[in-house]
């Protein structure tokens, strides 16, 4: 089948130059994909800054299924907005590593190996996309990839076109983005036994990550992902299988906006849980002036059967073989081990992925003080 998917193998060396994304190409056998393991956690502060600790944690407080919440409230003045312009790449989950190095090493690698002992270093969130790839139209994307020490590192370089977005929303857009996280607010308290506090400020700097370790057929992985919150009661299981994902979604009210929920946002939603084995997702349907009106639990590992009732709609196969394939790729075009030379994968909806190969430019992301102090 690689032979059909990857068009255009350069004559001399066998390496391809691209790699389809059409869903029929990817329908087999759902992969391995073993069970994430939580290696680790830290947490960003309201300034953004690092701390190798779980003190952004929070807990879960069910809020009822008739709740009043209403989202709006204090979009105005008591919201601090992170500054998304800043990219950070990799930079926290580096700093994760560097801090937990030691425990990496002696837990993955004989002794006196230099090596971190996984094949690729990334974001859950650049995991998600490339998930979602074989079933989106709207949004393409570019990852860059530089292999360090034989682990590759890959991060996410924002498109021209997600730039113009982000520069041109509207008043609106702006606002429904804080109804998310204002959302969090009414749910989460930040201590075990405490309460939810409405009136508080929403601040978007501050995070709580799970840094996890899995493979996916071949290939090793570790990743971190933001986590909303975990069931405060101290029986749960161990993360991350107590974790909870909070979303907030627009109220159905017709058979189309069930259609296209199932369709779009629930490949998303089951996508971005599934990866770090978050399972449970809790969502509040709010009306149109962002007033919650009801509130429903997902069972990640129940979304694939809920959505089998729409015709021709995404496989959780499709996705994990795709990602599992690219990954392959990327494995067979990343060969040099240099921490400044940056193999930038381009996709677009309804094209191949392709790439192309920069050597000390603006895209290299891997920064001197990883690089000295891993040598180190
Ligand atoms: P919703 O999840 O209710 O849409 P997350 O759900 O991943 O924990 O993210 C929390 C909130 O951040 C989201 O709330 C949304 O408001 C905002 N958000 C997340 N990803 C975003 C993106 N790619 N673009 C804009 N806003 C985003
Ligand atoms: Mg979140
Ligand atoms: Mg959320």
């Amino acid at each position: 089948y690689n032979q059909k998917r990857c068009r255009a193998a350069a004559e001399e060396t066998n390496v391809p130059r691209s790699m389809s994304t059409r869903a029929q190409l990817y329908e087999r056998v759902f992969p391995q994909y073993r069970q994430p393991v939580e290696i680790g956690v830290f947490s960003l502060d309201s300034e953004r800054a690092f701390f190798n600790d779980s003190r952004q944690l929070r807990y879960y407080v069910e809020p009822g299924n008739k709740p009043n919440f209403n989202l709006r409230d204090g979009y105005r003045d008591r919201f601090i907005k992170r500054d998304d312009g800043v990219k950070e790449r990799l930079d926290h989950l580096l700093r994760w590593i560097l801090a937990n190095r030691a425990k990496l090493r002696s837990t993955h690698t004989p002794s006196s190996s230099c090596t971190l002992g996984v094949d690729f270093v990334t974001w859950r969130g650049h995991l998600t996309k490339l998930l979602t790839t074989p079933y989106e139209t709207q949004e393409g994307w570019l990852l860059a990839v530089s292999k360090f020490r034989g682990t590759l590192y890959m991060s996410e370089v924002e498109t021209e076109a997600a730039r113009v977005n982000r520069e041109n929303r509207t008043e609106r857009h702006e606002e429904m983005m804080y109804w998310g996280y204002k959302f969090e607010q009414y749910i989460c308290a930040d201590e075990v036994n405490g309460v939810p506090d409405r009136g508080g400020v929403v601040n978007t700097n501050e995070a709580f990550c799970t840094v996890v370790q899995t493979r996916l057929a071949d290939h090793k992985l570790l990743f971190s992902g933001e986590v909303d919150c975990r069931d405060k009661d101290p029986r749960a299981p161990p993360a991350p299988a107590c974790y909870v994902e909070l979303k907030t979604s627009a109220e159905i009210c017709t058979p189309k906006q069930r259609s296209n929920f199932h369709r779009y946002k629930l490949l998303k939603w089951w996508a971005q849980s599934f990866l770090p084995g978050v399972p449970r997702i809790i969502a509040g349907f709010r009306d149109h002036d962002g007033v919650v009106v009801s509130v429903e639990t997902f069972h990640t590992s129940k979304i694939s059967q809920l959505i089998k009732t729409e015709y021709n709609c995404w496989k959780p196969t499709v996705c994990m073989n795709f990602c599992s394939d690219f990954l392959s790729f990327v494995k067979s075009v990343v060969k040099e081990d240099n921490p400044r030379l940056v193999y930038l994968f381009t996709w677009e909806p309804h094209r191949e992925v392709t790439y192309t190969v920069h050597r000390d430019s603006q895209y290299t992301f891997l920064p001197d003080w990883f690089i000295k102090e891993m040598a180190s």
